[in-house]
């Protein structure tokens, strides 16, 4: 009989945007090999869900990233119940699609707020609890390496989290602290229907996006989970400022 992998037995784990997507499949498997994991997310009833769905290796808080400061609750749980965290997933995003005439001041600073400072303050926040060896991994996107019409400011808000992975590496690296992302192509998870988008222009982003990736189809959120886990582990002792590329081929042919 195979026995089964866990490489985070007690390891604890801070996971943003964990109640949906990508979040919330790799808290179910950082949880699987034996960690206890700390999900955020913003929707009160989506938090609820996810502690029940996760159950009790997982504590499940409400924080909205576009206020820095809604993260110290969060941070003050963590060293109350653990003391440390070894390993940061800050993952939380969304987008908004626009073309060029349209797109507002207010629209810009939304998304910043979220995918960029609330990336960053996730990390500035939670980097005195690392623990040595603690692995950060940032969630980016393939967008920061193409040009799609019409998501000029969510793809912006991604290249940025880019270089913060270099940067906040080559900060955190005298600590034994390593930071990478990993970028996801179109994964199947309900992101798309947050756009704002109709439903007649995402079955046409849909049929398009098909086309366009080699592999012929959207990836699932545990194909890039498996991603972060890689990352998060020992097996990755020697990589940091890397981006892993999760996207079925989409930016690089
Ligand atoms: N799906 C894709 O095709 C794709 C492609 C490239 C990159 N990504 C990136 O992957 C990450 C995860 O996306 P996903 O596909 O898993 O999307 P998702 O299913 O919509 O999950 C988004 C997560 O972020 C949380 N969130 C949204 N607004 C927030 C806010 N203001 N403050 C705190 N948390 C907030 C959501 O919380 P609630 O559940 O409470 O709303 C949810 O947990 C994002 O950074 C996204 O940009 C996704």
């Amino acid at each position: 009989m195979s026995k089964s992998i866990r490489n985070f037995d007690n390891k604890v784990i801070l996971i943003t945007g964990g109640t949906s997507g990508i979040g919330f499949e790799t808290a179910r498997q950082f949880i699987a090999q034996g960690a206890q994991v700390v999900v955020t997310g913003v929707s009160n009833q989506r938090v609820e869900a996810t502690a029940k769905e996760l159950g009790e290796k997982a504590v499940v808080l409400a924080a909205d990233l576009r206020q820095p400061e809604s993260l110290d609750a969060v941070i003050a749980e963590v060293a109350e119940r653990y003391g440390r965290l070894d390993v940061v997933f800050a993952n939380a995003g969304a987008g908004t699609a626009a073309p060029l005439e349209q797109i507002t001041a207010a629209q810009i600073d939304e998304q910043f707020s979220l995918n960029f400072s609330g990336c960053f303050f996730t990390v500035q926040k939670a980097a005195p609890l690392l623990s040595k060896g603690a692995s950060v991994i940032l969630t980016t996107s393939f967008l920061n390496s193409v040009g799609t019409p019409g998501l000029s400011i969510l793809s912006a808000t991604k290249a940025a989290v880019r270089s913060l992975a270099r940067t906040l590496g080559a900060e955190l690296a005298p600590r034994g602290i390593r930071v990478n992302a990993v970028s996801p192509g179109p994964i199947s998870t309900p992101f798309h229907a947050k756009l704002g988008l109709s439903d007649e222009q995402l079955k046409e982003v849909a049929a398009g996006i098909e086309a366009s990736v080699p592999l012929g189809r959207f990836g699932e959120a545990n194909e890039v989970a498996k991603a972060v886990l890689f990352l998060a582990s020992d097996q990755a002792s020697f990589i940091t400022g890397e981006e892993i590329v999760v996207d079925g081929g989409l930016s690089q042919f």
